[in-house]
């Protein structure tokens, strides 16, 4: 550096509106939020607030802020990128993200689960291969150092990618799972994520970029084949993951073989038999889908999302409950703005 930073208290622009809750669950509640910058100015944003009893948790709340700071700098396309860790007056803590106007991949499955459909198979691969590529940006990424962070995922899962409007596939909630995972006997709301656990995470064993290649291929074959590659009570503690036979036959006859060899080598149990590493993961998809020319682009997954799911793309409507502020400057309490 050749010059000494120069450190600014921008205390007036802390200030959030929490406009609409758009989901809770057993760890915390996303809130769609406006984020107030000066003379007017203002960005949507997403608000993931932790539940009290995860904010009081020391030992989670040490890896949560350490893995926060960890992947603070990322980004890219296919990466939900992480604005600011905060600490409301009540004293939870939340992140504050990027808005993604758009659905979960897992609503994305459900729809095609509940009709029978099956999803068209380009636009499947091509959306895995999306997250594949945030993927290999982010176990490569290296601090200002130059030194490799090791950055894994741990829970790549439907939940955890959302679809834009605009077609774009992103990959949510990284280093969250580090410390849930570190910090907590297993509990309720855990199950259903062990579904796309690699077998060696599972086994509590130490993980590295190759567990989030298992569950990005866990994800591809559900995507594909319409139900999950477990049984949906599979249980790590009464089942040996690595011996979990992979239901292959549930795979639709017409799928190419050279893709069920991709899947077979996402889904090794043995991790040093996947992939590499993500960006080869990330090129065997993409090789697969363009081989013939003109592939998928995020324009068609923009035309099938406007034709399936109308709803995202009127106007929005307006605010059913009054937005909350939240104001970090007196750290005092969450008012009611509307
Ligand atoms: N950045 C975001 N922009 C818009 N919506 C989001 C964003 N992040 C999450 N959501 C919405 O909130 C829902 C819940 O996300 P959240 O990560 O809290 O729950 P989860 O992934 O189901 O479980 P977990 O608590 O284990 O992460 C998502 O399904 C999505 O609909
Ligand atoms: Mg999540």
């Amino acid at each position: 550096m050749t010059s000494d930073p120069i450190s600014l208290d921008f205390k007036d622009e802390s200030i959030l509106i929490l406009t609409r809750k758009i989901a809770e669950g057993g760890m915390s509640i996303v809130y769609e939020a406006c984020k107030l910058g000066v003379e007017g100015f203002e960005k949507r944003v997403a608000v993931k607030m932790l539940l009290r009893q995860w904010s009081e948790n020391d030992r989670f709340m040490n890896l949560f802020r350490a893995e926060a700071k960890l992947v603070s700098d990322l980004v890219h396309e296919n990466i939900v990128q992480i604005y600011q860790l905060g600490r409301a007056p009540n004293g939870a803590y939340y992140i504050i993200m990027e808005y993604v106007h758009g659905l979960s991949l897992n609503d994305f499955i459900l729809y095609h689960q509940q009709r029978c459909q099956s999803i068209p198979l380009p636009l499947t691969v091509h959306i895995v291969s999306r997250i594949a590529r945030g993927l290999a940006y982010a176990h490569t990424f290296k601090n200002r150092q130059g030194t490799p962070l090791g950055i894994v995922h741990r829970d790549v899962c439907p939940r955890n990618i959302l679809i834009a409007t605009e077609g774009i596939a992103k990959l949510t909630d990284f280093g969250i799972a580090k410390a849930v995972d570190l910090s907590i006997i297993k509990d309720d709301w855990l199950i259903g994520k062990d579904l796309y656990m690699s077998p060696e995470q599972a086994a509590c064993q130490p993980v590295n970029f190759r567990a989030d290649l298992y569950s990005l291929g866990a994800v591809l074959f559900e995507m594909i084949a319409g139900v999950t590659h477990r049984p949906l009570d599979a249980d790590p503690e009464r089942d040996n993951f690595a011996e979990l036979p992979v239901p292959w036959e549930a795979l639709p006859a017409e799928v190419d073989p050279a893709l069920v060899s991709l899947l077979k080598r996402f889904l090794d149990p043995d991790p040093a038999r996947r992939f590499d590493s993500a960006r080869e993961a990330a090129q065997a998809l993409e090789y697969y889908i363009y081989k013939d020319g003109y592939g998928p682009t995020i324009q068609t997954v923009e035309d099938y999302l406007r034709h399936h799911f109308p709803a995202l793309y009127f106007p929005e409507s307006s605010l059913t409950s009054p937005p909350l502020t939240l104001d970090a400057r007196t750290a005092a309490t969450v008012i009611h703005a509307g």
